[in-house]
């Protein structure tokens, strides 16, 4: 006699239940949402705690990290014995030196300049504003008039349960079941004393990283590049908010089966303090060694700055939703951890700022397109 499939899943629902961490049920989940309250993750493998959006915006305030699991906490539970990342995967020697170096010569700095002129002009681009909305339009408009007329190549809006949708662009790649290669950037700002209303130009947190990859996609798509494997670029929703847009999205790939080879996040790319030596650092936690390391012979290969390795803590940037969720992921970040940018989540995070300088987030669009052909070329 069968089973029914619904009864094996719900003793499996029961197990999972009794032997992790005490299970929410979704009753609790679709009641405490509908009243406006948030599922919170404060730590790694902390049970989640309900917030109102008053305690959330606190948390934004006080620059306490966390995920905001609301949305995903049940999908998540139900795919947590998946195992989608089943063979090893490997990096190997760079192998496209010629073609990277003729990409990155036609990386256009007043291309950067303009797009960052656009984004900065949002009020601010948190991801429950209008303008936030209106900042995720943009962005695909924009991608979808680069991406016009070419083949093997989609745009597509990413929609979440809030304003603003995420964006992801794709070239499908000659093998297109083969693991992804992603590249990541948060679209929000955030001014920590109003977020909804308040100036948030987030030139740095995270302009920089976004116009990285607007540029990188376009002198990739100039160049006609045809991967033998699939390459994305995603721009996050709602990373202000407790990494909500990249955790939608790791979340649904991973209960999908797609399979990642590598996850890079450009998060602040363009602060470097005065008088110090200009530097990426590696985030060491949440993320792959392996794929760390390879992105610094990249580093080395392909731009002028030094790498250092550090530690930016529990859920820093998007890179630790795709860590997560299983996947490899890496965080090239704008400066020590300690030397970051002091004027983000403020109206003062501008292209003006002290600090702020073009050269340095210059070389991280190099990064983003060197991480592109010699992941996938
Ligand atoms: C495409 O990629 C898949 C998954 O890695 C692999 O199993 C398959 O052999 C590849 N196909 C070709 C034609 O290389
Ligand atoms: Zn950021």
């Amino acid at each position: 006699m069968a089973i029914p499939l619904s009864l094996v899943v719900a003793l499996a629902l029961c197990l999972v239940g009794s032997q992790a961490a005490p299970f929410i049920p979704s009753s609790e989940i679709s009641v405490k949402a509908a009243q406006g309250l948030r599922l919170i993750e404060l730590g790694e493998g902390l049970q989640p705690v309900w917030k109102t959006e008053d305690e959330k915006e606190e948390l934004i305030r006080s620059q306490t990290r966390f995920f905001d699991v609301t949305d995903t906490y049940e999908l998540s539970q139900k795919i947590s014995n998946f195992k989608v990342q089943s063979a090893e995967i490997s990096y190997g020697e760079l192998s496209q030196q010629s073609i990277v170096t003729d990409a990155i010569a036609t990386i256009s700095l007043s291309n950067m300049q303009t797009n960052l002129g656009t984004l900065t002009s949002f009020n601010n681009r948190y991801y429950r504003s209008s303008t936030g909305a209106d900042a995720s339009t943009w962005i695909l408009n924009t991608v979808r008039t680069i991406a016009a007329g070419k083949s093997g190549i989609t745009a597509s809006a990413f929609t979440h349960s809030w304003a603003q949708s995420s964006t992801i662009v794709r070239f499908a790649g000659k093998n297109s079941s083969a693991p992804v290669t992603i590249l990541g950037a948060h679209m929000d700002s955030v001014n920590g004393g109003s977020p909804m209303n308040g100036r948030a130009p987030g030139a740095d947190d995270d302009g920089s990283g976004t116009v990285n990859l607007l540029e990188a996609f376009r002198v990739l798509v100039s160049k006609g590049f045809a991967p033998a494997t699939p390459v994305e670029f995603h721009w996050y929703s709602g990373e202000e908010g407790g990494l909500l847009g990249s955790n939608a999205i790791a979340t649904r790939y991973k209960a999908d089966g797609v399979k990642v080879k590598g996850a890079l996040q450009l998060d602040m790319t363009a602060y470097t303090p005065p008088g110090v030596t200009p530097v990426t650092a590696l985030m060491t936690d949440f993320t792959d060694p392996a794929l760390s390391d390879f992105v610094a012979n990249l580093v080395q290969a392909y731009t002028t700055l030094g790498v250092v390795r550090d530690k930016c803590g529990y859920g820093c940037s998007d890179h630790a939703s795709w860590n997560r969720n299983g996947y490899p992921s890496a965080f090239s970040f704008e400066a020590r951890f300690s030397q970051d940018n002091p004027a983000i989540h403020s109206s003062s995070d501008t292209t003006t700022a002290t600090g702020f300088s073009w050269s340095h987030t210059l070389e991280f669009t190099k990064l983003a397109v060197a991480f592109a052909y010699e992941m996938a070329g």
